[in-house]
């Protein structure tokens, strides 16, 4: 391959990148498992809650939040391949009593039985949502936003170093 092909597909990529970030609210990079759990604990998410990841990638949020945290998770994903494969790992995990994925838009799905709402997104997908999860989410969601913030918002909680950041839906 030569240098023009490869600056070619290195372009297209980013591109593919940019339009997709663009479309959806965010691109797909998975959170570490290690910060996943200090999410959940900062969050305190309590066995039996509900909580929802808002752009679950290849679920890894829902699954952990069942399985090491013994709550009702759900994630919602407009990716079809990653919706597919977080489909799996739940049933091959046998968490399927405990985790769902819903294949969609999150703007477009009701939130109001979370207790507790992760997002790992954009800083402008964020934005966009503060006025869907003030209105939909009931007193004492707690929200969890690793990276990006709610601007505005007053945070309960947050580890600074690992860029957590917990608020609480006060009406
Ligand atoms: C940064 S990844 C985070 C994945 C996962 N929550 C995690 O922390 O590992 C963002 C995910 O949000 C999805 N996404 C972006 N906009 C969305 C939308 N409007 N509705 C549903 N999913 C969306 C992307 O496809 C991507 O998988």
């Amino acid at each position: 391959m030569d240098l023009v092909t490869v600056s070619l597909i290195v372009f297209a990529a980013i591109l593919v990148f940019m339009v997709w970030s663009q479309v959806f609210g965010a691109p797909w990079i998975p959170t570490s498992h290690k910060t996943i759990q200090k999410m959940l604990q900062l969050a305190r998410l309590k066995p039996g809650e509900t909580l929802y990841d808002l752009g679950s990638g290849d679920g890894r949020i829902v699954i952990d939040a069942a399985k090491d945290f013994g709550a009702l998770a759900v994630g919602i994903e407009i990716d079809p391949v990653r919706y597919y494969w977080a489909k799996l790992s739940i049933l091959r995990l046998k968490l399927q009593g405990d985790a769902k994925v819903i294949l969609g838009n999150f703007f477009k799905n009701n939130l109001s039985q979370a207790d507790v709402v992760t997002l790992y997104l954009l800083q402008e997908t964020n934005v966009k949502l503060m006025k869907k999860l003030s209105e939909e989410l009931k007193p004492g969601t707690r929200i969890v936003t690793k990276t990006f913030t709610l601007p505005g918002w007053q945070t309960i909680r947050q580890d600074e170093q690992a860029k957590i950041y917990v608020y609480e839906v006060r009406k």
